[in-house]
């Protein structure tokens, strides 16, 4: 074992001598700790978002345990701890609202701990995120280790992807084409072992941009939850961090500006989620490294998607591992120009060095660059006077007839007046006309919900019409489809423009010039303006308030403002 390159800052608690050291070391050996556990080896926290209330990382005890032997291996003490676990499917109002309250519950268990190195045990959407970005900010050796996606849904011989086939099935049953008990009987199908969603929503967007990151070893992102391979990955990372903590490589001397360059193109490679734009914003800002909203449009642009699965494509996780996962689409990129191959990694090995022997082993799932899914995967960001800040739109997941259209407007104010209004047989809307939602946005919801794809009405679903342009100040499933123009910042709540739209506005959507235009003249928007108010935040105290008032809006990654930036890991010694 080689030694620590500078003290070990769990030495300030465990290395003391007198009635300090004794208090740190006695209570912790309450647990079997025998005494060279803490002889002055590193300590590594192992950050766990285990709960029986977020499905998607209800196997993350056993991963903890496949992580503590490759710890215990390498002469390490592992120490697990327990943070806020975020779940999609449970959560109310939205998990989204609450990523920042746990970025924050991980940093300062992480800085106010005696520990040296961190793995981040990451599965559902927003765990991963919110785990990097608290780790972020403590910047101490850093590590993900992703919970891996769910197998294949089956359902009637046909492959079902988690979500995805939710939305479908959904319409098919509002348009008459699936009985009730057809539906029910897919529920279970889909959802068949431990792990996250397997198409490539956000939870799988996530682990890529981890591993493109440089901040997972190769081949985390897209092993099967239940797959020998992921403890064996555990395992390895266990050791792994142990060797960073000697090394010193904290997780600022791994993910630089080029990681981030590398995690744009891997999301348009892999035909990612819109939700990665917000993740990726925040953790730069935590990092402090400089990245905007109009770099995710111009590093991402003309990068092709590769990647063939669903909700964009056909194939799942299940067979994207299988066809090399993300080392081979990286390589790939890397062959076309489109990796920064020198990029830092926690193996210690460059970017390309770590995926030089990587291969595409099904074209079927990892196309060829030259026969792409999409030709342009990347996020466009849209501006106008409709988004002053900008918003987005995924073309990979939208249709190409509504790439460029100019349609009424009919505006729902809130999710509650849709929910009432949709339901109308008399709504005076069709197939042209531009759905608007607002009231979604990160103070409006509170903390902006996935409703960016909001349904169509069933009148237009049973004419057969399946897609229609929808703008909001809300977020997307990442795997979910349609023509969705989403994050519209400033959102109405804090006084956009979205918040003046009225029923019959024109509006004029051209991805192609990256434009979003609302057809209504100054002076008009003007006259709105002075009688519009702004609605009161929906709770009045609690952290729903202190999110309310110190929210960022979506160009800037929504983190709260004050949690901006690397604080370190310097904490002062409590004296007994
Ligand atoms: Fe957890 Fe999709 S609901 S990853």
């Amino acid at each position: 074992m080689s030694e620590p390159s500078k003290p070990l800052r769990s030495t300030s608690w465990f290395g003391q001598h007198g009635k300090d050291g004794f208090i740190h070391r006695s209570w912790m050996r309450n647990q079997g700790h025998p005494p060279h556990m803490f002889d002055g080896r590193p300590v590594i926290g192992i950050c766990n978002t285990f709960s029986d209330l977020t499905p998607c990382n209800g196997h993350f005890r056993e991963l903890a345990e496949r992580v503590k032997r490759g710890v215990y291996e390498a002469g390490g003490l592992p120490l697990e701890f327990p943070v806020f676990s975020l779940g999609e499917t449970n959560l109310r109002p939205t998990a989204m609202l609450f990523r920042n309250l746990a970025s924050m519950d991980v940093e300062e268990s992480i800085r106010g701990n005696p520990i040296d190195g961190v793995v981040l045990l990451c599965g559902c959407d927003k765990t991963t995120p919110s785990l990097m970005m608290g780790a972020a900010s403590c910047d101490l050796p850093t590590v993900v280790v992703s919970g891996g996606p769910m197998l294949n849904g089956k359902y009637r011989g046909e492959d079902i992807g988690s979500g995805t086939h939710v939305w479908k099935f959904d319409a098919e049953v509002k348009a008459g084409k699936m009985s009730m008990a057809e539906f029910m009987d897919a529920e279970g199908c889909m959802s068949r072992s431990a792990g996250h969603c397997m198409t490539m929503g956000t939870a799988s967007t996530m682990a890529c941009v981890a591993e493109a990151l440089g901040m997972s070893l190769p081949g985390n992102a897209a092993i099967p939850a239940v797959d020998a391979r992921r403890h064996m990955l555990a395992h390895m990372t266990g050791k792994r961090i142990v060797e960073m903590v000697h090394e010193d490589l904290r997780m600022s001397q791994v993910v630089t500006r080029e990681s981030f360059v590398n995690a744009v193109r891997a999301v348009a490679a892999i035909g990612g989620s819109s939700n990665a734009v917000l993740h990726l914003l925040a953790l730069a800002g935590r990092m402090e490294i400089p990245f905007s909203l109009d770099d995710w449009d111009a590093i991402g642009k003309n990068v092709p998607t590769l990647v063939d699965l669903m909700p964009a494509g056909k194939f799942l996780m299940e067979d994207f591992y299988y066809a090399g996962g993300l080392p081979a689409v990286l390589q790939r990129l890397d062959q076309h120009g489109l990796l920064e191959g020198g990029a830092a990694t926690v193996s210690k090995m460059t970017m390309r060095e770590q995926n030089a022997s990587a291969e595409v082993v099904d074209e079927r799932v990892i196309r060829p660059h030259d026969e792409p899914l999409h030709k342009d995967g990347g996020i466009a960001v849209l501006r106008g006077n409709l988004a002053p800040l900008g918003c987005v739109i995924k073309p990979a997941a939208a249709s190409a007839s509504l790439m460029q259209h100019r349609g009424r407007a009919i505006v729902f104010d809130s999710i509650e007046h849709y929910n009432e209004r949709i339901l109308d047989p008399d709504l005076d809307i069709d197939a042209t006309s531009i759905m608007v939602l607002r009231g979604c946005g990160p103070k409006g919801y509170p903390g902006m919900p996935e409703v960016g794809n909001f349904a169509l009405p069933a009148k237009l679903l049973e004419q057969g019409v399946r897609d229609m342009v929808r703008i909001s100040d809300a977020r997307m499933s990442g795997t979910a489809y349609g023509t969705a123009v989403l994050h519209v910042a400033p959102e109405s709540a804090a006084g956009g423009p979205l918040a003046l739209v009225r029923d019959g506005d024109e509006i004029e959507l051209d991805v192609a010039a990256r434009r979003l235009h609302l057809h209504v003249d100054d002076e008009e928007l003007a006259r709105r303006r002075v009688e519009w108010q702004a609605p009161p935040p929906r709770m009045t105290s609690g952290y729903q308030r202190l999110y309310h008032d110190h929210v960022q809006q979506a160009d800037a990654g929504c983190d709260l403002d004050f949690l901006v930036g690397r604080r370190g890991a310097d904490v002062p010694r409590e004296s007994h």
